[in-house]
């Protein structure tokens, strides 16, 4: 039995299911470790010593590579000072700072630790801010697990999503059509970075649409709200909208902000200030000061290396290999998403089982990738390591093509 196996079996003991959320035994494609044991750069370690080149970079965390030397060398100084306190250190002023003079239309920032909190926080916020309670919500875009958001109903009751509407991402005819339902108790549109949908080709927010929710809210006098959690910090520093020259009221970060240690942020404008200082939003951990270190560490990292050039490189490089390796092996992909946050389907896939199969064909030779859900790189990944993990893709495309029925293969050419 190995050892990853054995967990698999004490935590169905002891925990309902096994394991909750997106990481759950359940969830995970067949063959897939459930336990990790460590990490280092861009590789991963699971709890039986296979390493992989890692594309998932704990779903999104881990910007700068695994144990980055700077972030962990801050981590180490402040864990040294302290970490929970009566209340904040400094170094929830100097990253306050940071974040304002990094993101455009940050005026003020706010700490919290998960995605969902930011998120949720930005919610309450402007409703807050507007006294209104209709929000604008993408059909089939991922907010977090809170009951206003979370994809699955079950323990939701139908109070709890009284006051969304939902229209489709980049079709500002729909966006017009759902504020048009709210009327004047429109409190706010939330919009993800870019439309990453699990398993749906991803799409970047088209110039037309951010402007035409730009001005939604305007008319409508509520407030347009990013959810940058996923997307922050890999497509500009400033904002992932940044990148189509629109600017939000209020924007949720998390995940890449601190390279892995706990944290989630909420930045706004002005106009949001006095709102922001009225609602109840605080926890436990929510001050803790290494995290905070953390992403004082990444984000200067970041800008100072400029990793978003880096990892869009990386992307690109990746990108080009499978395109070519799957035509040359017959197959079609449909690669989508910003290069630095790459999803790879196969076309003529309806149920994802090829998909599926390439990815369990790729980490059987040390490439971890996913079928269906957004995939990141970061800074810790260099020509070489991707050069070695098209070498390993190569050999999974020539296996799956030697599992495939006769009938389906290409014709040789002559
Ligand atoms: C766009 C987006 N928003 C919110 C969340 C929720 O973040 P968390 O899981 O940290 O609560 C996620 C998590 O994947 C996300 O991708």
């Amino acid at each position: 039995m190995t050892i990853d196996a054995d967990l698999r079996a004490r935590a169905e003991r002891v925990i309902p299911g096994g394991m909750w959320g997106h990481t759950a035994i359940d969830r995970q494609p067949p063959g897939y470790p459930q336990f990790f044991e460590r990490a280092d750069g861009c590789r991963i370690w699971d709890v039986d010593g296979r390493a992989s080149i890692d594309f998932i970079c704990s779903w999104g965390p881990v910007v700068l590579g695994h144990h980055d030397p700077d972030v962990e060398a801050a981590v180490r100084a402040q864990a040294a000072r302290g970490d929970s306190l009566n209340g904040p250190s400094p170094r929830l002023v100097e990253l306050a700072e940071l974040l304002v003079d990094l993101v455009p239309h940050a005026d003020w920032a706010m700490f919290s630790k998960n995605g969902t909190d930011a998120t949720t926080a930005c919610v309450t916020i402007a409703r807050a801010g507007t006294g209104r309670r209709k929000v604008l919500v993408a059909h089939g875009a991922y907010h977090g697990a809170a009951p206003w958001c979370t994809p699955s109903l079950v323990g939701v009751t139908a109070e709890d999503r009284a006051h969304l509407i939902e229209f489709d991402y980049n079709d500002a005819a729909s966006l017009r059509t759902a504020a048009a339902v709210a009327g004047g108790d429109l409190a706010a549109v939330i919009v993800s970075g870019f439309k990453h949908d699990l398993g749906k080709n991803h799409e970047l927010a088209t110039p037309d649409f951010a402007q035409a929710a730009r001005e939604v809210c305007d008319a409508a006098g509520a407030a347009l709200i990013v959810d940058d959690v996923r997307a922050g910090f890999r497509l500009d520093l400033g904002g992932s909208w940044e990148t189509v020259g629109v600017r939000p009221d209020l924007s949720a970060f998390s995940k890449a902000i601190a390279n892995g240690y706990p944290l989630a942020a909420v930045v706004g404008g002005n106009r949001f200030r006095d709102a922001a200082s009225r609602v109840f939003v605080t926890g436990s951990f929510w001050t803790a000061a290494v995290p905070m270190a953390a992403a004082i560490a990444t984000l200067t990292k970041l800008r100072q290396t400029d990793g978003i050039a880096h990892m869009r490189a990386m992307g690109e490089r990746l990108r080009a290999g499978l395109e070519d390796q799957s035509r040359a092996r017959g197959f079609r992909l449909i690669q989508s998403g910003p290069p630095q946050m790459p999803l790879v389907l196969f076309a003529d896939d309806p149920g994802r089982a090829l998909g599926l199969a390439f990815c369990r064909e790729a980490l059987a030779r040390g490439v971890y990738l996913h079928h269906v859900h957004t995939m990141f790189l970061s800074t810790a990944h260099t020509p070489a390591d991707i050069d070695e993990a098209l070498d390993a893709t190569d050999r999974a495309f020539a296996a799956l093509a030697s599992t495939r029925p006769s009938s389906s293969k290409p014709a040789l050419r002559a």
